[in-house]
């Protein structure tokens, strides 16, 4: 995931000139960013360059990217009439230019990899929407869920919709995979979840069921939910680095692929200790099947982008 990005140059280059939003919005520019980790590193799978933000948009809450702090919501969700406000759209209009973006890399890909699409699941994009940027307590998101609960179920229902139907838009337009990003559901306990989000996130894996594509369900820092996350749904659920990629696949159950779970931050350097944790993940895994090899989480901006190439190279050696 976040496999382009400010650690590359080209990356950077292409962000002196145009904004992350225009990257976005700009189906020519989204194909050639989504090409750029494709030319330079032996990945199996191309993932759409796009933002996770992006339809709440078209819902009425407008926002923007300032260089350093990430995204800064300007009307952030504070009362019950704002999520009674909130507008239905369709992706297929407004967000055509992603779909755009789908078929011009499926172009340039020629069946060489494929190529996953995603999708924020309502957990995450509720507390953007609500926080108006990154939070570390999410304290108002809490507020909502726990003081309004009715209205909080409202807000998800919306964003499973908006999810469902933006992933389905992404899966008609050509996308072989889809990622269901929960980076920050890890901010609740098992008991939590399973009352605020977990239906909200099935409905979008049950709609998504008979799409015929494979699913993906990632979060951060969610050892204490695994179980809970199985439930929700995905093919394959992704792990963070924190917990033992055996532990937490025993926790997943072992009858569902996983994906994981190197600590990004090992990518600076040295490399030596890269390789060696690197290894660990594959002894963990054991060879079984249903074990995708990946970060776990996004690639940091100071990352030299070889040793990216080599950590690449060596998975594929090693399996
Ligand atoms: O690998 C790829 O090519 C896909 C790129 C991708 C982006 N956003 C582009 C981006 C993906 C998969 C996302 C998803 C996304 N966006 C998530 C879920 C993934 C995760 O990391 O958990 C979230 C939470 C967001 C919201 C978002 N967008 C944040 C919090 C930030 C700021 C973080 C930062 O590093 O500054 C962004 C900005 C963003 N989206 C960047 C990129 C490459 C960094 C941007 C830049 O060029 O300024």
């Amino acid at each position: 995931m976040r496999q382009a990005g400010r650690y590359m140059s080209e990356y950077r280059a292409l962000r002196e000139r145009y904004s992350l939003l225009e990257l976005c919005r700009t189906p020519e520019l989204a194909t050639e960013v989504t090409l750029q980790p494709v030319r330079r590193l032996e990945i199996d799978a191309a993932i759409l360059f796009s933002d996770l933000l992006l339809p709440l948009e078209p819902m009425g809450i407008r926002f923007d990217f300032i260089r350093g702090e990430g995204p800064a919501i300007e009307n952030p969700i504070q009362t019950e009439a704002d999520i009674d406000g909130l507008r239905r759209f369709n992706p297929r209009d407004a967000l055509a230019h992603v779909l755009e973006a789908i078929r011009q890399i499926q172009i340039e890909l020629a069946g060489r990899l494929p190529l996953i699409g995603f999708g924020g699941a309502p957990f995450t994009l509720a507390s953007y929407a609500i926080e108006g940027g990154h939070s570390n307590n999410f304290a108002k998101t809490k507020a909502l869920m726990y003081g309004v609960p009715a209205a909080w179920h409202r807000l998800c229902e919306r964003l499973a919709d908006v999810t469902a139907d933006y992933l389905t838009a992404q899966i008609e337009a050509g996308v072989d995979a889809v990622q269901v990003f929960d980076s920050w559901v890890g901010a609740l306990n098992a008991r939590d979840y399973r009352e605020f989000v977990l239906p909200h996130t099935r409905r979008i894996f049950d709609v998504l069921a008979t799409s015929g594509v494979p699913t993906i369900h990632f979060g951060v820092g969610t050892g204490a939910i695994l179980p809970e996350l199985r439930e929700a749904g995905g093919d394959v659920i992704g792990i963070d680095w924190r917990t033992p990629l055996d532990d937490a696949w025993e926790r997943v159950g072992t009858d569902r692929a996983v994906q994981g779970n190197l600590d990004p931050t090992l990518l600076l350097g040295p490399t030596d200790r890269m390789f060696a944790a690197a290894d660990d993940v594959l002894a963990r895994a054991a060879g079984r099947p249903g074990h995708i090899f990946n970060l776990g989480h996004g690639i940091l901006p100071s990352t030299p982008v070889e040793h990216v190439q080599a950590l690449a190279r060596y998975v594929h050696r090693r399996t």
